[in-house]
This record gives C-alpha cells, structure tokens and sequence, in this order.
C-alpha cells in the first residue's frame, strides 16, 4: 500500500485504507483507549488504538512516546467529535497494524506547543526545533518563494549564473571573512559579501539579465534582521533605467507575496532620500501609520525659547509631530521619549500639548501665542494630542525624530499588524561623510552612478551629488537595494578619486573591473533583496533566524557544528599561519551593512 501524507487524510477517504509514516507528535492514553497525533510533513493525523480489537497494535504503541518515527496501517474512519480547527479534523485513523520505525530519546526541546528550551539548547539541537511545524512552515513558504522567483526571472529572460564564492574583496561596507590560500601561504580570498563586482562584469560579457539565489557574507555586527551569511535573490540588467529595475521587481513582488496571503497593490509610492528624511527621519520609513513630521525652522527659529534660536543660528532646523490623543502621556513617558532623543544625537525633546482649548508647551512663557498658534497648526495638532518637538542640526534631528515616530506608534499601538506598506526610496546621496576617517564614503557601493544632473557638483560640494541608487522597503525594514551602475572607466575612476582611493590603490583593487570598463561596457543597472528579510516578513516571523535552517547567534557562532572552531597547528603551519597571543578586551565596531 501507498504511503499517505498524515495532512492528506478527509472526509472523502472515509472508508477506505491507509498507511501513514510518521512522527508521534503526542500520545493520549485513555483508560486503555490509545488515540496518537502522528505529525509529518504534510501536517497532522489523529490515529486511535483499540486494545480489544488490535492487541498486537496496541502492544506496539503502547510503549512509544514522543518524537518516535512509527509506521501504522488502518482504516479511515469518521471522528466522533470532529476537530474544525485541523484540516484532517473530521477523520481518524483506526489502526490496524503499527511498526516501530526509530525510537527517540526524550527529546531536549518540544516539538509540541510551546517552546520551553534556552534558545542555547534549541539551536544545538536545531534539527528537532525544525520539527515544530510553526517554523518548518517558514521553509514551506521559502521554498515556494525562491521557485515562483526563479520562474518569474526566467520568463523575463533573466539566467541564473553561479559566481565565485572564492573571490577577491567586494567593497560592502562590512568586514569580509577570509579564507588562507594554502598554494599561496600569506594570501586570502574574500567571500562575497556580494556578487556585485562579478555581476557587472556578467553585464560587460553580454549576458544581459543575469540573477542568483546568491549566499553572500558579511562580518559585521548581528541584530535581529542581520546574519553573518545571508541569501540574496541578486539581479543585474543592461540596456536599463531605473524604471526598468523598478517594475520588474515589483512585478516579482506581485508574484511572491501573495503566497504567504499579502496581495500587492503597484506601483509603490516613491519618495526622495530628502523627503523620507525630513517627513519620516528614516530613509526606510515605515509608512503602515502616520505621524508625519511637520517642519517648524520657520516658525520657531526666531522665538523667545534658547533652545531653538540657538539651534537655527548654527543652520540647524526645528521639527515636531503629532500623536493624537496622547496629551495625557505622564511625565516618565516623556522623561523616556527625552532619552531616545538623546541616544540618538540630539540635545533632547520637548512636548506641546492641547489640553481644554489650550496649548501647553514644556517651557513656559517663552512662546507667543501667535508662535504656538502657527506651530499647532504646521503639526495639525488638535484637542487631546501631543507633539514632540526636537531642535539641531538637521541630520541628528531627522534621526531623531525618526527614532520617536517609532517608539511612538508602538508606545500608543498605532501599528496595524495586518497593514503592508511598500515604497521606493530614491535619490540617495552617492557619498556620505565618515567623522572617523575623516573622508567620504559610498552610502552605497563605489559602483553606484552619481546622477548625472549633479555631475558639476563632484567637484564642487560632493556631499550633495545624488546618486542613481534605489531601496525598496516594506513595513520599515530594507528588503533591497540596487542603482544604475557607472559603465565609464573615467567616471568610476573619478568617483574612486572622491572616495580618497587613490589610482594605485584603485588599480591594485578594482584595476580588472576599471579595464573591463574600458571594453564597451553597455549602461547596466540592477538590484538584490534580502531573501531571508523578505520571507521573515512575509511569514510574519519576528527574526530573521526563524527563516534560517541553521543560523548564528548574535556572536556569529553556530552552537550545532561548534563552528568556529580551532584548528590543527598542522594545519596553520600549511597554510603558512601562525598564531600571535589574542589581545586582551579589545573588541573593534563593526562596519555598517551598506557604508562603503
Ligand atoms: P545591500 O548591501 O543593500 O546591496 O544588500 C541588499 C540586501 O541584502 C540584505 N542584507 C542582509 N540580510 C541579512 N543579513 C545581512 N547581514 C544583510 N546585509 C544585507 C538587505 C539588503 O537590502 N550589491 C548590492 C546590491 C546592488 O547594488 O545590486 C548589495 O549587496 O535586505
């Protein structure tokens, strides 16, 4: 007889046989009467042992337990108390003839209910967790997402290439990990941090839309949407715009999402790295809710109040935003709000309030009434509300402000879960300035075309070039970014001068990408997302290590394999390695995730 899938069985196979394999998600023992939720991939069945009819059964099952892998045959029949809320609820299985097929120890995390192990001992045992059918549905749901994306890439003409993992260097803004070259004793390869060198040079070869399911690796500072290894779905085109890259994924995303239930309404919204800034101070804004912010330089620049004078003469700005209905925050709330501010630069945050007909700002006496007026109304603060308003320069009062928004909507639960927000971000600025290194970096990756509108300014004001580059965001976190490449050696030789690269150094780094410009290069452009992200919040998961078959901790290591580990002196001595005494307490940041 056929094996059956457990999750298979309904009421249409009333009647007839069948034979299951399977796990033994839970045992029941009734007076005698045995009834076994038998768990595979599939889903669950209820099978039922009666001692009387079936001794030798029941004398078999009688002694299993949980996790054990048990093979049954019997009739299916209907339950007398169907179960709604399972898909095979209205049967069960009478069992006829049960196997024994492996015993299980009693097994140190709970495949059944709730999670009850350390998270230590669940990611040492990670193949049991992947048992629990919450999580293996993550990998259902990822499997289905990369084949719909394979398929979707292919019909719009896109091959799927296989670059190097063994490589040189890509300049992603982290820490590569290396690995000693035993032919070569003192040299490295890199792994990708991405594919992207490697992915132009498929554009200057004539592949013309090439994409990978491609693992990429980053040594940087883990969090709960960062891995050391990650996926990307990365993806490069010639011959293109930025319109181009832009519908084709979200074509995909039209494709995709809806087999996690998320239907997708395109085109998404688009909004300038300068407006993102200023109307959200995030350049991922999480647009599910409100809580716009509502510029007040004008308004309250040259008030009575220190705090904001000050703040506009040294050309800072002042900004604020309404939470409606949250007059009544006490006074340890705020207290609270002030830290973020502060934690994220800024001198702090002040409240006005409408109370009774009346605007109440923190400080008393310093604002007119023709000032609080016209601020009320720039924020659209009404009866009730509460505006939180911060002063300073206008980068760290963005971010701050940013930051509030956030813990605002979360404070006052003014994120609606079941709400999806999409929207492109554009026109970053192509350099950033880094205080430490005293020079400009690429917000992105030193590839990214500045946009040609703002070409005169790379010699004039660099931190104003923008740059041809895109992100896509969804509910606040960055599912990917891309841009329109530069396809000119000259220009990219420019923009390396600009980064503080100097010709040497960009020779001896990039000098093959550099003379494969020189080879009509054709204009290309393209984009990766975050595969791990996107499934993570298609399946609603709340980290990125549910969607991850066996992910790192949060010091990179994997308590299944004990990786990394260390190795034979043997071994470091072929490879032309030796050993230095650790350093004591010294332990360096790590880079950001796009800093260039
Ligand atoms: P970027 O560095 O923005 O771009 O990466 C693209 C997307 O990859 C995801 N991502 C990560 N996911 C999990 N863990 C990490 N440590 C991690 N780092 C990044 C994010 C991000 O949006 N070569 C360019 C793309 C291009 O220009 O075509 C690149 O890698 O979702």
């Amino acid at each position: 007889m056929e094996r059956r899938e457990a999750g298979s069985l309904r009421d249409s196979d009333i009647g007839s046989r069948a034979r299951l394999q399977a796990w033994v998600h839970r045992r029941r023992d009734l007076g005698g009467l045995l009834f076994l939720d038998l768990r595979d991939r599939s889903g669950l069945a209820q099978a039922v042992v009666y001692p009387e009819e079936q001794p030798e059964a029941h004398r078999v099952l009688e002694a299993v337990r949980a996790e054990y892998c048990v093979e049954i045959e019997g009739t299916v029949v209907a339950r007398e108390k169907p179960n709604p809320g399972l898909s095979t609820g209205a049967v069960e299985l009478k069992v006829e003839r049960a196997e024994v097929l492996s015993e299980s120890e009693v097994p140190p995390v709970t495949v059944d209910g709730k999670i009850d192990a350390s998270e230590e001992i669940r990611l040492r045992h990670r193949y049991l967790e992947l048992r629990r059918p919450d999580l293996q549905k993550n990998f259902l749901l990822r499997d289905r997402v990369t084949l719909e994306t394979r398929n979707y890439l292919h019909e719009n003409g896109f091959l799927d290439l296989e670059t190097p993992i063994l490589t040189r260097s890509t300049p992603e803004g982290a820490r590569d990990y290396l690995v000693p070259s035993r032919v070569h004793p003192g040299s490295f390869y890199a792994l990708p941090q991405s594919p992207q060198i490697f992915k132009q040079l498929l554009m200057v070869s004539g592949f013309e839309r090439y994409y990978q399911i491609a693992r990429c690796f980053r040594d940087e500072d883990l969090r709960a949407d960062r891995q050391p290894e990650f996926t990307q779905i990365d993806l490069e085109m010639s011959f293109v715009d930025e319109q181009d890259v832009i519908s084709l994924v979200e074509g995909l995303f039209a494709r995709v999402f809806p087999l996690a239930g998320i239907e997708i309404e395109t085109p998404f919204p688009h909004l300038t790295y300068a407006e993102a800034m200023a109307k959200y101070g995030s350049d991922r804004p999480d647009l599910r809710f409100g809580l716009e912010i509502a510029e007040l330089t004008d308004i309250l620049g040259s008030s009575g109040f220190r705090g904001f004078k000050a703040a506009t003469e040294a050309g800072g700005v002042i900004r604020g935003f309404v939470v409606p209905n949250a007059a009544g925050a006490s006074r340890k709330d705020v207290d609270g709000w002030v830290e973020v501010a502060r934690r994220h630069g800024a001198m702090g945050a002040l409240t006005l309030r409408k109370r009774e007909g009346e605007l109440q700002f923190q400080v008393k006496r310093v604002l007119t009434e023709g000032e609080l007026n016209a601020a009320a109304e720039a924020l659209g603060l009404e009866e009730g509300g509460l505006a939180l308003i911060v002063a300073g320069p206008e980068a760290t009062t963005a971010k701050a402000l940013g930051a509030l928004r956030l813990e605002l909507a979360a404070h006052y639960d003014l994120i609606p879960e079941d709400k999806h927000a999409f929207l492109w971000v554009t026109e970053f600025p192509l350099l950033e300035w880094d205080e430490d290194s005293q020079r400009y970096v690429s917000l992105h990756h030193p590839f990214t075309s500045p946009d040609p509108r703002d070409l005169e300014l790379m010699a004039t004001e660099p931190g104003r070039v923008r740059s041809r580059a895109y992100d896509v965001v969804m509910n606040g976190v960055e599912l990917g970014g891309g841009s329109i490449r530069i396809h000119r050696s000259d220009l990219q030789q420019r923009v390396f001068e600009l980064l503080g690269i100097s010709a040497e150094e960009a020779e001896s780094r990039f000098g093959f990408l550099l003379e494969a410009l020189r080879f009509g290069a054709p204009p290309h452009g393209g984009l990766a997302l975050g595969l791990d992200r996107m499934i993570m919040l298609m399946a609603g998961a709340p980290s990125i290590r549910d969607v991850i078959l066996f992910p790192k901790t949060t010091s990179a290591s994997c308590l299944l394999t004990a990786a990394p580990s260390p190795v034979d002196d043997d071994q470091l001595t072929e490879l032309g390695i030796r050993k230095l005494p650790r350093k004591q307490g010294k332990a360096e940041p790590a880079g950001e995730e796009s800093g260039g």
